[in-house]
């Protein structure tokens, strides 16, 4: 029998530090430093974002192997984010993973974000292949075929903005904080989704595109503030559940349409924008209504996470797919 398997996660790609210890599937700590500094700059700020993560990094994984009750000298392997993301961010965690991986003499596996993203669907839950993932973050909108852990297909993508941006740009011009989508979220619960309309991308195949609707969102508010400047504070919860209506009735359409095209029955979903209630609401709903299975990270682990980035190192060593990790970090997606 093969014995248990620990592993330490490290995620740095943006502006949340994390690190989690894994024992097998099952995780024992997932310890989250969210860096509040953007919150005033209604974005993140790439070398703030470094400098946090240099600051938070030592106690995040202290706390992480403390709170699994695990010492450093027990983990088997460590796993860290080897890109996309911010390239100062990811150097933050990629060199202390290498740098503990070579002190101590414990393997060390780079992992892909977005990969990992999808794997969060299977912290306490087993989906089965074939599915379509739909990952919606704050830098990544991408419908994928999923076909094991290792063969994934990336089938639909966006063209300009990402959800998550779209999100946190409307939040910005309605005077909210970074990151806007989880408070447009919260308001939206009492506003009437139907009471504004915007436009809808109308984008061939499975690609999506935000920059029109985020121009049209932020030209209407502009010119309604000129005529009436209390129109946001008026129609605030309106306008939140307007918009995010807009947003998850562009993602469901092309979920559908991915599950028509390759014949699946099974949705994955992941990523920040998972967390959305409206999104999670709507794609339950529909997938009742067909009979179609349907996979969603626990909230914990919709955001960004260190979990996801030890269960994705676990699946790739009992897969035997451990790939020498790259020489560097990446900024952009690679696969
Ligand atoms: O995956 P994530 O934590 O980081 C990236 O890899 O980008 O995603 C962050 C994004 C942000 O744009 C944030 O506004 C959005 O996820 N987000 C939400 C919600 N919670 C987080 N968007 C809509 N509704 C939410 N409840
Ligand atoms: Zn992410």
């Amino acid at each position: 029998m093969q014995s248990d398997i620990l592993i330490l996660g490290i995620e740095s790609s943006c502006d949340d530090t994390s690190a989690s210890v894994t024992k097998n599937n099952q995780v024992l700590s997932n310890l989250i430093a969210n860096q509040q500094i953007h919150k005033k700059f209604g974005g993140v700020v790439p070398e703030l974002a470094s400098r946090d993560h240099q600051i938070n990094i030592i106690p995040v994984v202290d706390n992480a192997l403390k709170t699994a009750k695990v010492s450093i000298n027990d983990i088997n392997y460590i796993a860290f984010t080897e890109g996309p993301g911010l390239i100062g961010s990811l150097l933050v965690g990629s060199s202390f993973a290498r740098f503990l991986s070579l002190s101590l003499d414990i393997p060390c596996i780079g992992i892909n974000h977005m990969k990992a993203h999808i794997l969060s669907n299977f912290i306490n839950s087993e989906p089965k292949f074939p599915f379509i993932s739909l990952t919606v973050s704050g830098g990544h909108t991408q419908l994928v075929l999923v076909k094991s852990f290792s063969n994934m297909k990336i089938i639909g993508q966006t063209l300009d903005d990402a959800v998550g941006e779209t999100f946190d740009k409307s939040a910005k011009i309605l005077g909210l904080e970074y990151p806007g989508g989880p408070i447009i979220d919260k308001l939206s619960i009492e506003g009437d989704p139907n009471s504004f309309e915007f436009t809808k991308p109308r984008v061939d195949g499975l690609n999506f595109s935000f920059s029109g609707l985020k121009s049209n969102i932020v030209q209407r508010i502009s010119n309604q503030i000129k005529s009436d400047k209390n129109f946001i504070k008026k129609n605030l919860k309106d306008l939140c559940a307007s918009i995010q209506n807009t947003i998850i009735t562009i993602l469901i359409d092309k979920i559908e349409k991915a599950l028509k095209i390759y014949n699946i029955d099974k949705i994955a979903i992941s990523g920040g924008v998972s967390a959305n209630s409206e999104l999670r609401k709507r794609i339950s709903t529909k997938c009742k209504i067909n009979n179609w299975n349907l996979y969603l990270p626990e909230l914990q682990y919709c955001t960004d996470n260190a979990a996801m980035i030890a269960i994705s190192a676990y699946y790739k060593i009992i897969n035997n797919d451990i790939t020498e990790a790259s020489q560097s970090v990446y900024s952009r997606n690679n696969w």
